[in-house]
Formats: structure tokens, sequence, C-alpha cells
């Protein structure tokens, strides 16, 4: 397991984390929007309801003052009828903040969450990556599988 630098720590998203950056991180990511902190409460909230679903995991730089969430990513444990009511675990939203890139950050977060999904009973994790992310997915012990498709609405 890679050891996350001095002063970091990895937790759980707190209903708090607007204040403390966890949007601007995901901004690395994609397209985030204007999301007013009524509206991030009401989705954090509605997220916390789906007991046992949703694994969002931040990494916190408690050296910065005020703290700041330096990574992200999140983990849906999808529970199937196949394979004996078996559960599939999909990785999404990994995001860590440009400063911050090339510490073992990611790699930290993507095993924290196959830790969690292994615990929860996925018997598979799976992701969706661009070309440009394959290696980074390689090194965190995933493989080439499959072929993404999608419909945008
Ligand atoms: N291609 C090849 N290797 C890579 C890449 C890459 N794009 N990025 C990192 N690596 C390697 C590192 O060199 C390191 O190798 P080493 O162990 O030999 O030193 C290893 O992978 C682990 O790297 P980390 O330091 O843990 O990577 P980092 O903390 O920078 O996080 C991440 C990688 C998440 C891709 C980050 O660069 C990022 O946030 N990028 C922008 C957002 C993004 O693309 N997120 C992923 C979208 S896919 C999804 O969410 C399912």
């Amino acid at each position: 397991q890679a050891a996350l630098p001095e002063g970091y720590k990895l937790r759980a998203l707190r209903r708090n984390d607007f204040d403390a950056g966890f949007l601007d991180c995901l901004r690395v990511l994609t397209t985030v929007g204007e999301v007013s902190k009524e509206k991030w409460e009401e989705r954090y909230d509605w997220i916390a309801r789906q007991d046992g679903t949703y694994f969002i995991l931040v990494i916190e730089d408690t050296t910065a003052s005020p703290p700041r969430i330096v990574g992200t990513g999140g983990l849906l444990a999808e529970r199937k009828f196949i394979h004996n009511l078996g559960a599939v675990g999909h990785i999404e939203d990994i995001a860590v903040a440009k400063d911050q890139q090339g510490k073992k950050l990611g790699l930290r977060l993507i095993q924290a969450l196959d830790y969690i999904a292994k615990e929860v009973g996925c018997y598979k994790t799976i992701l969706d990556c661009s070309e440009a992310n394959e290696g980074f997915y390689v090194k965190c012990g995933f493989r080439r599988a499959g072929l993404e498709m999608a419909h945008y609405h």
C-alpha cells in the first residue's frame, strides 16, 4: 500500500466538504458547473440515504490552512441478480488536484476504493477511462477489458 504524504488524510466525504474545495478538485476531471451549497447538500443527503451503495473518498491536506481537499474518488456498489446475487464495483470520478499529481494520491484512492468494493462483496471492480489514463490504471492493477459505449442525452 502506498503511503500518504505527511499530514494528508484519506477519509470519507463529509457534508461540510463543500467549503474544503471538493468541487474545485473535481474540476481537473471535467465540467462541474456552478453548484450552490444548498444544491450540494441536497445531493449529498440523497447519496447518504443510499446506504451502502455510494462510497466517496477524499484526500485532505491538513497542513494547508485552511485544510484542502486535494484528491477524490467514488465507488458505486451495484447489486445484481446474476452471479448469485453478486455485486460489481464501479469506480467513478477520480481526480487529483493539478499541483498534487504524481504523489501516488491517485493510486492510494484506487487501492482504498477497490478494498471497499471487496469488503462489500463485489466480485470485480470496473471503470471507464481515456487512453491517456490507461497506464495509470495498469499501475493500479487494472487491465483493459471490454469496450465502452455511450449515448449522451
Ligand atoms: N499514464 C501513465 N502512467 C501514469 C499516468 C498516466 N496518465 N498518471 C499516473 N501514472 C503513473 C505514475 O507515474 C505512477 O507510476 P509509478 O508508480 O511508476 O511512479 C502511478 O501511475 C501512480 O500515479 P499517481 O501518483 O498515484 O497518480 P496521480 O495521483 O497523479 O493521479 C490521475 C492520476 C487520477 C489520473 C490524475 O492525474 C488526475 O486527476 N488526472 C485528471 C483527472 C482524470 O483524468 N481522472 C481519471 C478519470 S477516469 C475515472 O475517473 C474512472
